[in-house]
């Protein structure tokens, strides 16, 4: 663990500061036997538990983090077989005048409710085919739903995000559910077919600070295309208007994606060859397929970066292609316009395989070790797409000149700029996040992720990606989450603030954690004894100013 400044600690604090940590020292080999506890998700709700701080929250740190993700894995007998499967649950860590307050309460999707009335797994998700499915649909019907307007899962379990003062929850399908911001409980199902015409949505979208949201989905009947949507601020979801459409490369196989980027003015997407396989699809059933076995990833196939209009919604220099060699994404991280490019960063793997490297089964006891120790990591890389490509334009030179960036685009036909990566971190990185509310779209500095070194290794960093330095947290037994950062209201810097995750234990009490948006050493954590906090995926902190505004 790295080392905090014990000079702001009380003499108290300092004691059990010590024990915490003549007891992690004791620990460590234990914690790491009985890490595959992590995997095993949670059972229960939370009603309202107050923390026991240590060190100290800073006081301008006054509002709630909100986070999703799979949670109950086992319902009944049955098991889910993947990571990114179980029914999902809101967690809230409500941060206020030093002291911290967990909640969590599942979100109650019609798929939550007929696996709870059955005692049993009868809704399919992602890497599970329900060994007894619903009655009204059978594993057919279920595939076939991502191209077809019948219906898919509603299990929204990726992302929670805000629409001003109102919180939804998404996943890959056309639903969503409102989430009361104060009680966790499901207020409502939104169905996005209902306002566009869309067969799905992804989890990760965008909100301006003005409160408009952007997302994009993909339309599968006939030739699929991916549609651009977005909320206009002021605006209710049943408002949402289309922005921009583009068309599959392939007819039978529409790119996957899981996130996107925004500039000041422009969308940035990407098409890349992790394909969805229709035909495997459409034959699914006479396979027993599960949907994570009806994705290909095409090596030898380009990355094409699309650029949107986000005014117009036309495609920027439609008549170039940005490409680049193949490489899988789950997450953007950020982009922004720097002189006549566009600098897009993503965390970024060589193929597809952590897919297939996140079954369950392989995080069990005996397993995780290995698993951990070989699992794909993605690095953090940055691209850069030049926006005046003419006739004119010479070929073979590199046609970026920002200072210290080492990515490439040239120019190698009339009509394709090749582009190649600047590897800014490639230890591991993943979960990024950023100073959202000032710097999204924005030119910035500072991203923070999650990074598996080893099987020992779990850790938070904060990578400068102008200087392409780091600075890490870790402990022994501490399997952190998304690392959020918030913002000190009076600190002109973009790292001036805190950054903070929820830490996963097994032979210590799960925590809060509050590290120095600068030094990255913890300045405070809240311990929650007798809590076992979900190991969820994507959240955001909602300042109590703009609580109810
Ligand atoms: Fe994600």
């Amino acid at each position: 663990m790295k080392p905090v400044s014990l000079i702001r600690l009380g003499k108290l604090e300092r004691l059990l500061f010590a024990a915490r940590l003549s007891q992690r020292s004791l620990g460590t080999s234990a914690s790491l036997e009985n890490m595959h506890r992590l995997y095993e998700g949670i059972k229960d709700e939370v009603p309202a538990t107050n923390g026991v701080v240590t060190g100290r929250i800073p006081p301008w740190v006054n509002g709630a983090l909100y986070r999703n993700g799979p949670a109950l894995f086992q319902i009944g007998v049955d098991k889910y077989e993947h990571l990114f499967d179980g029914m999902a649950a809101v967690q809230k860590y409500e941060v206020k005048n030093g002291s911290a307050v967990f909640t969590r309460k599942f979100i109650n999707s019609k798929s939550y409710q007929k696996n709870m009335a059955a005692n049993r797994i009868v809704v399919s998700e992602f890497g599970t085919i329900a060994k007894y499915p619903d009655p009204c649909k059978n594993i057919f019907q279920r595939f076939f739903s991502y191209f077809t307007r019948s219906d898919p899962t509603d299990n929204t379990s990726i992302m929670v995000w805000p629409l001003r003062d109102r919180l939804f929850a998404s996943t890959e399908t056309h639903y969503l559910h409102e989430i009361d911001p104060d009680s966790l409980d499901t207020i409502d199902k939104v169905d996005l077919k209902q306002h566009l015409t869309i067969n799905s949505a992804i989890a990760h979208v965008h909100w301006d600070r003005d409160g408009t949201i952007h997302n994009i989905g993909h339309y599968y009947e006939g030739h699929p295309s991916y549609c651009i949507f977005r909320v206009p601020a002021g605006s209710d979801i049943k408002d949402s208007k289309m922005v921009a459409t583009v068309k599959s490369r392939w007819k039978m196989n529409p790119g996957y994606y899981h996130s996107f980027a925004v500039t000041e003015n422009y969308y940035v997407f990407i098409e890349q060859p992790l394909v969805i396989n229709v035909l495997k699809i459409l034959t699914a059933k006479l396979r027993g397929s599960k949907l994570s076995e009806c994705l290909d990833f095409w090596p030898d196939e380009k990355v094409i970066f699309h650029v949107i209009d986000k005014v117009t919604g036309e495609h920027v220099n439609k008549s170039v292609v940005y490409q680049s060699d193949a490489f899988f994404t789950f997450h953007h991280i950020n982009a922004y316009e720097d002189g006549d490019s566009i600098v897009v960063d993503m965390c970024t793997y060589t193929d597809a395989k952590v897919i297939e490297k996140v079954y369950l089964k392989d995080f069990s006891e005996g397993k995780i070790d290995e698993t951990l120790r070989n699992l794909p990591m993605a690095m953090l890389s940055r691209y850069a797409l030049p926006l005046k490509v003419t006739e004119q334009t010479p070929s073979n030179k590199n046609l970026i000149e920002i200072s210290g960036c080492d990515a490439t685009a040239v120019k190698t036909t009339d009509t394709t700029v090749h582009c190649t990566p600047d590897t800014i971190y490639d230890k591991g990185f993943e979960l990024p996040t950023v100073n959202y509310d000032l710097y999204n779209g924005r030119k910035y500095k500072y991203s923070y992720g999650f990074s598996i070194q080893s099987e020992k290794v779990i850790a938070l960093v904060k990578v400068n990606l102008a200087t392409k330095t780091s600075l890490q947290w870790d402990a022994p037994g501490c399997f952190p989450t998304e690392p959020i950062f918030v913002a000190d209201p009076n600190g002109p810097e973009e790292d001036d603030g805190v950054v903070l995750s929820a830490v996963c234990t097994i032979d210590q009490d799960p925590f809060l954690l509050v590290l120095d948006g600068k030094t990255f050493k913890e300045v405070a954590r809240a311990r929650f004894p007798g809590v076992q906090i979900n190991r969820d995926l994507h959240g955001f902190f909602r300042p109590a100013v703009q609580c109810r505004t």
